[in-house]
């Protein structure tokens, strides 16, 4: 079978298409080589491009992702536009334009990245001009790194972009509703890849084929091609499917569908959770968050995945679907061992529900490397009721100090009945600094994983108390 995408406006159908082959991989072997491999894991955004998908007003809307970390088998039926459909020498694009005159490339390398991050950002359609700004979020290119011109002068370009000009042809085609993915089936001997067009056929092909490789937005897995030549011989792409695609709040639970990309769930769900709304920019970059699943980070079940400390701080629960039906875990009872869950082969991660209401405060601290773009070497998420200045409910979910993400039950106990005071706050810091077993590792040792744990909590009292005078 064919793969057919719309590439730069232009249809293309491609033959010999293999499951593993990589869109970056594929555009360079085309002769599109403005999109370049400076990592091939997700790190510099040299290889970005830019993916139509749908609004939920029914029109298009272009996101940055990973070139690198995509598989072409994975977007049949979808649109593609790389730096080469944006602009060309005789023509520039205008935030091609403002990059060259402020100075914004030197070597090169990682320009054609920044020109397809910015330009997803130049036509995000809330993107709303102000008296003192354009309205360009520089989020937008957090996941771009360069090497060699500084940031400064690409900040600049990015900061002076106006609005699309009447005419502006891509302007036009965001009015339309965007491809959607095609149900998929290529089989050749290096592997299968498909993709169902029903739930129900996913879950038959898993129940079939129970060793085979569900694919969400592919940034982990991605990795795991690129640079551990992982393969696998039959890959179920799931991400599309409706049913892993809903947020509905209920009067008892808020349901978040585990095929969502976070980019989309951030924009949905605003402020409304505000421990969510407080962890979604602390999530890797843009590129990377207009692919990345709730889905694939409970699928990984790694210790340092981010989304199990949050989740499990709103005491949530997993809703897993097989081919015999529906069944539904709490997040504190889903993780088994290290990178093991309770979730049977043959089975999806459909949804995650939290419960309602959410308690009143809450906080995520993540100690990273870096500030943004990094993986936690310590990550803790707080949830906090408070009856009459007295602790009546807390909820804490830790990453990264032991073989699984823990709830910090001691320190939880530390806290409910006793008044919300520094010296109480102080006493059960203590606490949590010796939750869990923290191991040392490149990333942090275990004295100071612990020793930030400590922190999170008195940063999280502080923060609250702030918030409260200041109220
Ligand atoms: C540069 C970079 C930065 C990153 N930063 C962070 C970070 O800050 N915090 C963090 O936590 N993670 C981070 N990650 C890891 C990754 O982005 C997340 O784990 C992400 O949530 C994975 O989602 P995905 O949809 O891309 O998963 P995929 O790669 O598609 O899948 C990951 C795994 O989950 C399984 N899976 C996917 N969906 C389902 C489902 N519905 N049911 C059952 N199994 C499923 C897959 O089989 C696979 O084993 C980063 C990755 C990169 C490359
Ligand atoms: S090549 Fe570095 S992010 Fe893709
Ligand atoms: S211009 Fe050289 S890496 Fe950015």
């Amino acid at each position: 079978m064919n793969v057919d995408l719309t590439l730069n406006g232009q249809p293309r159908s491609i033959s010999d298409v293999l499951p593993h082959t990589t869109l970056l991989g594929w555009l360079r072997s085309q002769g599109l080589t403005g999109s370049k491999e400076g990592c091939a894991e997700g790190e510099c955004g040299a290889c970005a491009v830019l993916l139509s998908r749908p609004t939920q007003e029914g029109g298009t809307r272009l996101e940055s992702v990973n070139g690198c970390l995509l598989l072409l088998a994975g977007l049949n039926g979808q649109e593609v536009r790389t730096v080469e459909g944006l602009g060309s020498v005789g023509a520039l694009h205008p935030v091609q334009h403002e990059l060259a005159v402020r100075g914004g490339s030197q070597c090169g390398y990682c320009t054609p990245g920044f020109v397809v991050s910015m330009a997803a950002e130049y036509y995000r359609p809330e993107r709303q001009a102000g008296e003192h700004s354009n309205g360009f979020e520089l989020e937008a290119i957090h996941g771009n790194l360069c090497r060699c011109t500084g940031y400064r002068p690409i900040r600049d370009a990015a900061l002076s972009l106006g609005q699309p000009a009447d005419g502006d042809l891509l302007s036009e085609t965001l009015t339309r509703p965007s491809p959607l993915p095609r149900p998929t089936d290529l089989i050749t001997p290096s592997g299968h890849f498909h993709r169902p067009e029903t739930l129900e056929d996913a879950l038959h092909l898993l129940d079939q084929l129970p060793g085979a490789k569900v694919l969400a937005g592919g940034t982990d897995w991605g990795v795991e091609v690129n640079l551990r030549h992982a393969r696998a011989a039959v890959t179920v792409a799931v991400e599309h499917l409706p049913q892993l695609n809903t947020l509905t709040w209920t009067p008892e639970y808020l349901e978040l569908g585990a095929g969502l990309s976070l980019s989309e769930l951030e924009r949905r769900l605003g402020e409304s959770v505000p421990l969510l709304h407080a962890w979604f920019p602390q999530f890797a970059s843009r590129l990377i968050r207009n692919r990345a699943t709730l889905g694939g980070n409970l699928g990984t079940a790694s210790p340092i995945g981010d989304s199990p400390p949050v989740l499990l701080a709103l005491d949530a629960r997993v809703v897993l679907v097989s081919a015999s039906g529906e069944r539904e875990v709490p997040l504190s009872g889903y993780f088994t061992g290290y990178r093991q869950t309770v979730r049977k082969p043959g089975e999806l991660i459909r949804a995650v529900r939290i419960p309602l209401p959410l308690a009143p405060l809450s906080g995520f601290y993540k100690v990273a490397k870096r500030p943004l773009d990094d993986i936690s070497s310590v990550a803790a998420a707080f949830t906090l009721t408070l009856e009459g200045g007295v602790v009546a409910s807390a909820r804490i979910g830790l990453g990264g100090v032991a073989a699984t993400p823990i709830r910090a039950l001691a320190t939880e106990a530390a806290l409910i009945g006793q008044p919300w005071t520094l010296a109480v706050a102080r006493q059960a810091a203590r606490v949590l600094k010796a939750e869990g077993t923290p191991l040392d590792d490149h990333r942090a040792s275990g004295a100071y994983r612990a020793a930030m744990l400590e922190q999170t909590l008195l940063k999280f009292f502080h923060e609250q108390t702030e918030s409260a005078v200041g109220a």
